[in-house]
């Protein structure tokens, strides 16, 4: 990419999984090559702190297996594929990994020309704000205000729930008032904004009429037998709750949609997530079944952001309300 640095901001109110999904984004970003700065301007810098351990975690574990290639070859043993492949994927993250500066929100305010200039050869800049970014009026603070103007796309995670409407209709209300604050000012506005729609599995109910009418293994009669239909019925229950995420991302576009359209691939609420995140370690750093199940499902939430920044965007003018540019 020889284009100048695409700005991301994630802006919520609420503790709802912005900072874990920026270092998951950062660090798949770094695995397809691209270069990322972050901006931490969260007073506990929680996402620098983790950036930092990772690198170490990284580092040590190159040596490590770096040591122990030197004894297979000292031994003349022969040496084990996936330890060259876990070495390789190790290196090649640690030289694209993401970088991490913090600066207050203000701060950033002000120095955003600097940084952008000094970061000019990074393909993404991505700022992880604090909780507290509205007043106590719910209406944004001068800094996020302008921190949503300057980025290319703001994303806003929900958790999948009716409580989260409210959120969302103030962010809306955001939005709407920064178009208008744009366009009366004779300017554009041409952020994008995509939400993020969170959901946890486990909190979601299958059908189990619907389940059981699509069950095609009858069979009992053996262990074998009821091990399959249970399995059957387990990925029934799953297609079944993948269906109910769909239709809820289909009924949140339909409400926030103007100005919020969803992200089409949603964040999967899995286990291994929130411990990951404490040691320093990302989903992309595990090999266990479930990590691979959490980097398939969060893969897809990189390629939704990916083409949602290269989409083109309907901007608002001051001659035309609303014009594809
Ligand atoms: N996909 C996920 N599956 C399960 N747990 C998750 C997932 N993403 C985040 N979490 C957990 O949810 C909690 C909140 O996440 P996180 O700190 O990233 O949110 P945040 O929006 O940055 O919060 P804050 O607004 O306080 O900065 C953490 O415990 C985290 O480990
Ligand atoms: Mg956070």
């Amino acid at each position: 990419m020889n284009q100048p640095a695409k700005i991301l901001a994630l802006i919520s109110h609420k503790s709802i999984t912005k900072t874990t999904t920026i270092s998951n984004l950062s660090h798949s970003l770094a695995l397809q090559g691209y270069r990322t700065l972050i901006i931490d301007t969260d007073g506990v810098p929680a996402i620098q702190m983790h950036i930092e351990q990772n690198k170490e975690v990284t580092e040590k574990r190159i040596i490590k297996n770096k040591a122990k290639v030197e004894l297979l070859k000292n031994k003349g043993r022969a040496i084990n594929q996936s330890l060259l492949d876990q070495l390789e994927y190790d290196e090649f993250a640690l030289e694209n990994r993401p970088i991490v500066i913090a600066r207050s929100l203000y701060e950033l305010d002000a120095q955003f020309d600097v940084i952008k200039r000094d970061y000019a050869h990074f393909d993404f800049i991505i700022v992880d704000v604090p909780a507290k970014v509205l007043d106590s009026k719910n209406n944004p603070i001068k800094e996020i205000k302008r921190l949503i103007s300057f980025s290319d796309l703001v994303i806003t995670p929900y958790k999948g729930d009716t409580q989260n409407a409210v959120t969302a209709v103030t962010v809306s209300g955001i939005i709407e008032d920064l178009k208008y604050d744009a366009v009366s000012l004779g300017g554009k506005f041409t952020t994008k904004v995509r939400s993020l729609l969170a959901f946890d599995p486990a909190r979601i109910k299958a059908n189990s009429k619907e389940v059981s009418a699509n069950l095609t293994l009858t069979d009992t009669s053996t262990t074998a037998a009821r091990l399959a239909r249970n399995a059957e019925r387990k990925a029934l229950k799953e297609i079944d709750r993948k269906s109910q995420i769909d239709a809820d991302i289909r009924a949140f576009g339909d409400a926030f949609g103007e100005h919020q359209k969803p992200l089409e691939a949603p964040l999967i609420f899995r286990s291994i997530y929130p411990n990951q995140f404490n040691k320093g370690q990302t989903i992309y750093n595990a090999t266990t079944e479930s990590a691979k199940i959490a980097q398939a499902e969060f893969n897809l939430v990189v390629k939704a952001i990916l083409e949602a920044i290269a989409e083109t965007s309907v901007v608002a003018t001051a001659q035309n309300e609303s014009i594809t540019n």
